[in-house]
């Protein structure tokens, strides 16, 4: 039996855990041929990237963030005869089933080659959580304790200046890493996409705390939220991005709403304000304990799949047990953070 494994999307911390295990398990064990894919579905388009991967290539990566098997946002729906290229690749390759590991566009790839009757397993990553048929995606706790750290710094330099700090964290159309980043850090306001708001209702939230003797701010903000700057206008306000245009996915390219913030909340509430956009420093590095040992069973429950010859499902966490769902119920929606968490944040502010 020959198993194919592919790394999708944006990288995050856990990907080389969820590798190593399925080598360990699916190879070692049960004597499988594994077979790296580099550079998610574009190795598999025109001529293949490949990478054989025994016990030997996988020792010591636990540890180590981002994926040895590297990454794309290639997406085959969008390249000419890209689906029946990636079909064809997998029949030469006698690849007998595949690993897909990824977040909505990988597994959104998958799930239709699953429709054309490739035999595959997906494995939810992302920092951004925003999966459904999931609790966690592996790579979020990581994110979120680096950004929590970083609020955590800015503390003590937000209040050593009497200044508003904003801090910008990823999480694309989800205020997943903001929210929980911002209630362990003890943030003063949290501003994420599921909740739109109005930048004098923050404005008021600082004001108060200043009044009652508070003489600097931490305020978090997810990349796609949005904020209303203008009360002529009759919009939740709009996101704020980088480039224009979008990706073969349709993803535009967030960030800068920080910047944006730091200027408003300086002008109207008159104290000094600073930003601080976190970025892809949220991704790199080595997984938290929490991660690896996710990304692991993940993987291992990936193992049990293909050898129970289950196909079409992706592995999920739900409580504390990892089951599988059909691919499909993972890609049919984002999943936003709920009002009882974005209320009890609330509730913290100031
Ligand atoms: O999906 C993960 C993520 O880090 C998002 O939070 C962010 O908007 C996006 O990827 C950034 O993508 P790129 O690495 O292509 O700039």
């Amino acid at each position: 039996m020959r198993i194919g494994i592919l790394t999708g999307g944006g990288d995050c911390p856990g990907l080389n855990a969820v590798i190593r295990v399925i080598v360990r398990r699916g190879g070692v064990k049960y004597g499988w041929d594994i077979l790296g894919i580099r550079e998610g579905w574009r190795g598999l388009m025109g001529e293949p990237k490949i990478q054989p991967l025994e016990l030997k290539d996988v020792g010591g990566i636990l540890r180590i963030g981002g994926t040895i098997l590297k990454t794309s946002r290639t997406n085959p729906f969008k390249e000419e005869d890209g689906p029946t290229d990636v079909i064809e690749n997998i029949k030469k390759l006698q690849i007998d089933a595949l690993v897909a590991i990824g977040g909505e566009d990988t597994l959104g790839v998958a799930e239709k080659l699953v429709h054309k009757g490739v035999k595959l397993i997906g494995v939810p990553k992302t920092i951004d959580n925003d999966l459904s048929g999931t609790d966690l995606t592996f790579g979020f706790d990581t994110a979120v304790n680096i950004a929590m750290e970083a609020i955590d710094r800015v503390h003590t330099t937000a209040e050593s200046h009497n200044r508003i700090l904003v801090v910008e964290v990823m999480g694309r159309h989800t205020g997943w890493i903001a929210l929980y980043a911002g209630v362990s850090g003890g943030a003063d306001a949290i501003l994420i996409p599921e909740r739109p708001v109005d930048i004098d209702k923050i404005c008021k939230v600082i004001t108060k705390r200043h009044q009652r003797g508070k003489t600097f701010s931490v305020v978090v903000v997810a990349e796609g939220a949005k904020i209303s700057f203008d009360k002529t206008e009759d919009t939740d306000g709009s996101l704020v991005v980088q480039e224009m245009g979008v990706d073969q996915f349709g993803h535009v390219r967030l960030g800068g709403i920080g910047i944006l913030l730091a200027d408003e909340l300086e002008k109207r509430t008159g104290f000094e304000s600073r930003a601080v956009i976190l970025g892809h420093i949220q991704r790199g590095g080595s997984p938290t304990a929490f991660d690896r040992m996710l990304a692991t069973r993940y993987g291992s429950k990936a193992v049990d799949l293909i050898h129970e010859g289950q196909f079409g499902r992706m592995v999920a966490l739900r409580g504390n047990e990892v089951i599988s769902v059909p691919l499909a119920e993972a890609v049919y929606q984002t999943k936003k953070v709920d009002n009882e968490l974005i209320n009890m944040a609330e509730d913290l502010f100031g």
